[in-house]
């Protein structure tokens, strides 16, 4: 089982239509795909067709409650992936899981009863560094950073390294950066060809060749209700999120087979 967090602390990068696009493209190879929402704002449930899931168990349940995580997965039966949804509580996990024993280990805990029932297991982070994605990080055997070649991308990526380094030597972990996306990729604009030659530079191996075009159907599925796949499968961000998964499964099965 490979669990691949996608995070970034930065807001409105791609996290969530990785999350959910990804999903639908590894569970259409046939691979058995949890995707796990851990952002108050739900865009990924309700990219998956659930509504925000204010009368069910939800991730909160889980990493709060003491709730078992298999009672609150939902079936996305028409995308071929299950959900364990999150809802507008998760907003006060910061303050709620203060109460909480090993607070930062509830989802590495959780998904120990799912070894074996899934391939993948996804993460959805929301955009800061608390307690939820400490989580996820905590959880992840993959990372996965979705980024837009701007400005201030490199410097944000230094930072969410920094972040990362510190809590491996707080906590003995040993999490490290294994993918950077590019999304929302624009190759005429010389910004991005610039940011490109840099995280070429510094990132070579974890850099993904597929990079994610800005494309309007991926921006319009959400409301729908369903991932790209499934709203329009020949788009051309549709088409990226495939061949990403390709590369997700040649990089990661690989790695998981030697270790
Ligand atoms: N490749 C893309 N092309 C066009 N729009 C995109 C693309 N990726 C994401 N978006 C849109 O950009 C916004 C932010 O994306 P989202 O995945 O929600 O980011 P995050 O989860 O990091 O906040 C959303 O409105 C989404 O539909
Ligand atoms: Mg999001």
């Amino acid at each position: 089982m490979i669990t691949l967090v996608v995070a970034n602390q930065k807001g409105g990068v791609g996290k969530t239509t990785t999350a959910v696009n990804l999903a639908a493209s590894l569970a259409a190879t046939k691979r058995k795909v949890l995707l796990i929402d851990i952002d108050s704002q739900a865009n990924a449930t309700t990219g998956s067709g659930h509504e925000k899931a204010e009368d069910k168990l939800t991730i909160m349940d889980v990493l709060a409650r003491g709730a078992c995580i298999k009672e609150t997965i939902l079936p996305c039966t028409d995308f071929g992936f299950d959900l364990v949804p999150s809802c507008q509580d998760l907003i006060s996990a910061d303050i709620e899981m203060t109460t909480v024993p090993a607070a930062s280990l509830q989802l590495k805990n959780a998904l120990r009863s799912l070894e074996g029932s899934y391939d993948y297991v996804i993460i959805d982070c929301p955009p800061s560094l608390g307690i939820l994605t400490l989580n996820a990080l905590r959880a992840s055997s993959k990372l996965i950073i979705p980024m837009q070649c701007e400005y201030y991308a490199m410097e944000g990526l230094v930072s969410l390294n920094k972040a990362i380094n510190d809590i491996n030597s707080k906590t003995g972990e040993n999490i490290q950066i294994s993918a950077i996306l590019r999304t929302m990729f624009d190759p005429r604009a010389r910004l991005t060809r610039e940011v490109s030659e840099e995280l070429q530079k510094y990132f070579p191996n974890e850099l993904c060749s597929t990079v994610i075009p800005r494309n309007i159907k991926l921006a319009e599925a959400p409301s729908s209700g369903k991932p790209g796949l499934f709203y329009d499968p020949t788009a051309k961000g549709t088409v990226a999120y495939l061949a990403l998964a390709g590369e997700v499964i040649s990089k990661f099965e690989k790695d998981s087979m030697v270790a």
